[in-house]
């Protein structure tokens, strides 16, 4: 399996890094392809944390070459910041490579961010105001100063003193603070002369890793409902994380992609506005926030929760070919009563055959549940699937024959080593939709 990409199915956090990190063993390069320092990647091992915003997640294994590619919004403070953070607790990032392609972003991208958010009064995003929006608006709009660029100090010099200035006057036009043009360019000439050794060819460097017989791990940020084109728009990303993207984004073709997992946890959580069929708005979501530890990794925002939706997870096999499923987070569920899987959506008399295509019907659909008993013990040691108790077992099955792609990882707690490889014990049927 020479390529595989991994990729978010529901609206982000849900546990991406720790599967990344766990299939970083087989992999010889694990490569961001989209997002920015809007991303908040969490792995645990032992008791050390590590919470990743751009690099990725592979970082942890010395054999990993890590990548990020052309299709990733670079902020460089941040990029040096997590650099230095990861050099002081032992762990060498030298051999980051970041594409020549790559867009970076500078405070106005921040200002306008925020200055968007402000102006939208009740109709906010809840964007991480990172200004990942503005930065992509302005690559698309063919404005941009890429990675590449440093690589000509002069003229990135020259090329950031005209853009910082024309966003000053038009920021003060807008109302807002104004920008120092001086302390910015002293600022991002000096990180732009740290940038310019990591920067490559990627797509080059990846198609030799290739053809050299190395193992590429795709690292999806963010997820399928908050991609620009097939999420929940206006209250997405303006990235596309679905597995489409990670081939824009790399510059790998679609036929070197072979497997494509993905991510979703044993229930859902947004983070930030926009409909949610399954939220819980009573205690049982606050019990999920709690024992769940559900609050953002880069914005400390309490995430909003919700059972897991089978609708949603359908609709991301078919727009990303997932071939299997990480299914995270199921010790959350130890102490429940009972557990729900949201099966269908219903308005009024009509079940629905397809994800609603307008956000309108999406926010006035009634989910239809299938109810279990939990299993009211604790997870966390158990490492073989036979061992799982019959109701975490039926809670997988049912999972898996809604959504026809089978589970492959089921994660039991946040340590690195706290997962199981699901098989489905005593089940010989295949699965209808499975690829
Ligand atoms: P990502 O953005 O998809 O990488 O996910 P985040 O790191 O933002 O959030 C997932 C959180 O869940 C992190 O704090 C992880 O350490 C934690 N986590 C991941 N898998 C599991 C699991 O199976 N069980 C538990 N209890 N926590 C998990
Ligand atoms: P990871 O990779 C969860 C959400 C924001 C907001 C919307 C737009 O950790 O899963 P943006 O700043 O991107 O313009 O915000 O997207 N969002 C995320 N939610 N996990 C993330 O990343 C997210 N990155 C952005 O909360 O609703
Ligand atoms: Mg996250």
């Amino acid at each position: 399996m020479p390529v595989t990409v991994v990729v978010g199915a529901q609206w982000g956090d849900e546990g991406k890094a720790k599967v990344i990190d766990l299939l970083s063993k087989e992999h010889g390069y694990v490569v961001r392809y989209q997002g920015g320092h809007n991303a908040g990647h969490t792995v645990v091992v032992g008791d050390e944390r590590y919470a990743l915003q751009l690099i990725p997640s592979g970082i942890l294994y010395d054999h990993v070459v890590p990548v990020i590619a052309n299709g990733v919004v670079v902020d460089m403070p941040t990029l040096f910041n997590e650099i230095d953070t990861l050099e002081r607790r032992g762990i060498s990032c030298e051999r980051l490579l970041v594409s020549s392609h790559a867009h970076l972003i500078f405070p106005w991208h921040q200002a306008w961010d925020a200055l968007a958010e402000a102006g939208r009064g009740d109709a906010k995003i809840g964007t991480t105001l990172k200004g990942i929006g503005p930065a992509y608006a302005d690559k698309s709009n063919r404005i941009g100063i890429r990675a590449g660029d440093v690589l000509d100090p002069a003229l990135f010099a020259a090329h950031l003193r005209e853009r910082a200035t024309v966003e000053d006057a038009a920021l003060r036009a807008a109302g807002a603070a104004p920008l120092d043009v001086n302390a910015i360019v002293e600022e991002f000439v000096e990180l732009a002369a740290r940038l310019a050794p990591y920067v490559r060819d990627t797509v080059s460097a990846l198609h030799d890793a290739l053809a050299a017989g190395h193992q590429l791990l795709l690292e999806g940020a963010q997820a399928t409902f908050l991609d620009l084109d097939h999420g929940t728009y206006p209250y997405v990303t303006s990235s596309n994380p679905t597995a489409g993207g990670a081939c824009v984004g790399t510059g790998l073709g679609p036929r070197d992609i072979d497997r494509i997992v993905g991510i979703t946890k044993a229930y859902t959580t947004r983070v930030g506005a926009g409909p949610f069929p399954t939220e819980l708005i009573d205690e049982l979501g606050e019990k999920l926030v709690d024992i769940g530890r559900e609050f953002g990794t880069v914005t400390g925002r309490r995430r909003r929760p919700g059972w897991i939706d089978c609708v949603m997870l359908r609709q991301a096999v078919r727009i990303n070919s997932l071939t299997e499923i990480a299914l995270t987070k199921l010790d959350v569920f130890d102490t429940f009563e009972t557990v729900k899987v949201c099966t269908g959506y219903r308005i009024g008399d009509t079940v629905l055959a397809n994800y609603p295509d307008r956000m309108e019907l999406l926010a006035d659909v009634e989910p239809i549940y299938t109810e279990f008993p939990g299993w009211n013990r604790s997870l966390a040691d158990i490492r073989e699937p036979a061992d799982l108790p019959a109701e975490a077992q039926d809670f997988l099955r049912l999972v898996e024959a809604e959504i026809g792609v089978p589970i492959r990882i089921v994660g039991v707690g946040a340590e690195r080593d706290d997962y199981l490889l699901w098989d489905r014990p005593n089940d010989d049927a295949e699965l209808v939709g499975a690829r």
